[in-house]
């Protein structure tokens, strides 16, 4: 039948109903990506009726001995202003005790690190993640997740045993797209009780971009130090923005003695290749100073970085090496602790991108295993399972995967099993068109994010959670403290 022998009622009928078959699709997945203003994590996600019965703990109650006294006490107060960076420069974000980065904390292996976490004057609420270290669920500091945002005029008292050594940092998890990358974070640095090298001298290097200033340390030129010849020197490495950045050494060979606050089992000396630091990891590199004196200068992400030597200066900018260190490779296998390959739980995490609605705004969106935030995955686990989880990336981007509260050692990517040291990793660098297959032990009970740390692609839905059995959270996103993790 050709449509020319319809009347121009039927046309119109025919219109209609063609309109109403496209519309209704449409309606209905705008209808459902609606994100209710207040809501539950625990009611939220592809499997979240999974639910068993039995007994039921709070994240509130997950908390470190309230009896053991606090060995690093520290206070940092929160302002929303504009203040000048180590530069000079000024500019509008966030400061803790009136600086950013905020102050570095360290602390000792085995210390109880407490602390107060004072809102001054940020008006949409604050909280302190502690990125990397595995804290008990009740302090990572997720906004309506694991605790409220802290208001104004209010505090909260961070409590964790440091039982991590390694470098790590801190920052905000309320509406942490806009106050991670307005400064509200700092680094954590945890030292081992026995074995530290005592001629090492120890830098920490934070990297971070205000308004598309780079800064290191809130410096925009060189971090200089002054290092004797023979000395040896760890650089602490933190990336704290949203994309990935490369790491390399000029006038000296180095070795990548730790990645993500683990150390690395016998890396080798590296030459003329960079490493890749991705969002939110850490690296820290170890070089051995020149007989001369150096200088030596460690790159991150462009002509500047940390300049050592007798007398710091006159280092020509090194441009990046066009090799990557390749950490599935390097350093020497060791024992991982635990038997990966008989894993009581096998999760995919896969992410894609399509057009889409996002709480009723139209757009590309992320998907994880094909859907669309709200409808993302819950990882359910038990306590004491040995977990295999697939990260596939076909969306377009790279994506830097940051599960909280756990590390997980890095089994493959591609296809192709880890030859070198275990490479435990918080922060992967997921590039677009690979997979990795990482494993790791549940075994920090709670209720945990696992996102993309562009903190904006995870704003954009790139967020799933890990949540053990029995498990729940009376925090709600939303709601009357205004809680909004991402
Ligand atoms: Cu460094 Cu969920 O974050
Ligand atoms: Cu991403």
């Amino acid at each position: 039948m050709s449509r020319a022998g319809l009347g121009p009622r039927a046309r119109l009928v025919a219109a209609g109903a063609v309109t109403t078959l496209v519309l209704l699709p449409l309606i209905w997945l705008w209808q459902a990506s609606l994100v209710p203003g207040t809501y539950s994590i625990m009611d939220i996600g592809a499997s979240s009726h999974a639910h068993s019965g039995g007994a039921r703990t709070s994240v509130a109650t997950l908390v470190a001995d309230p009896a053991q006294p606090a060995d690093v006490a520290v206070t940092l107060t929160a302002r929303q202003e504009r203040f000048q960076l180590a530069s000079g420069r000024l500019v509008d974000g966030y400061t803790l005790n009136g600086r950013s980065p905020g102050p570095t904390i360290r602390a000792r292996e085995g210390d109880l690190v407490q602390v107060t976490l004072v809102n001054a004057s940020v008006s949409g609420g604050i909280t302190l993640h502690w990125h990397g270290v595995d804290v008990p669920n009740a302090m990572d500091g997720v906004a309506g997740v694991t605790q409220d945002a802290v208001g104004l005029g209010d505090r909260f008292v961070y409590r964790f045993v440091a039982e991590q050594v390694g470098t790590f940092w801190y920052h905000s998890h309320q509406i942490s797209h806009k106050q991670v990358s307005g400064g509200l974070l700092g680094a954590l640095v945890v030292e081992p009780r026995v074995g530290r090298t005592p001629e090492a001298l120890d830098v920490v290097a934070l990297a971070h971009v205000y308004h598309g200033v780079r800064t290191l340390n809130g410096l925009e030129g060189d971090v200089s130090v002054r290092a004797r010849p023979g000395r040896l020197v760890r650089v602490r490495v933190v990336n704290t923005d949203n994309g990935p950045t490369p790491v390399w050494v000029a006038g000296a060979p180095y070795r990548v003695v730790a990645v993500d606050g683990v150390d690395v089992n016998r890396g080798g000396e590296v030459h003329g290749r960079a490493v890749l630091l991705t969002a939110g990891a850490r690296v820290d590199v170890a070089v051995r100073m020149p007989g001369d004196g150096g200088p030596v200068r460690v790159h991150v992400g462009g002509p500047r970085g940390v300049l050592l030597g007798s007398r710091p200066q006159g280092l020509p900018p090194a441009p990046v090496p066009r090799e990557t260190l390749d950490l599935l490779s390097y350093g020497e296998p060791a024992p991982l602790g635990f038997d990966p390959d008989q894993p009581d739980r096998r999760f995919d995490y896969a992410i894609g991108r399509r057009p889409g609605f996002l709480d009723g705004r139209p757009g590309m969106f992320w998907t994880v295993n094909g859907r669309m935030f709200p409808n993302v995955p819950v990882f359910h686990v038990r306590e004491g399972d040995v977990v295999r989880m697939r990260i596939a990336n076909s969306s377009g981007e790279v994506h830097p995967m940051h599960l909280h509260g756990h590390h997980a050692v890095v089994l493959s990517r591609n296809g192709v099993a880890a030859t070198g040291s275990p490479w435990w990793t918080d922060s992967l660098n997921v590039a677009n068109g690979e997979t990795y297959e990482i494993t790791f032990v549940a075994a920090n009970p709670g209720i945990w994010m696992d996102h993309c740390h562009n903190l904006p692609h995870a704003a954009q839905g790139l967020v799933a959670h890990l949540a053990y059995e029995g498990v729940t959270s009376p925090y709600l996103v939303g709601g009357a403290h205004g809680n909004q993790p991402e």
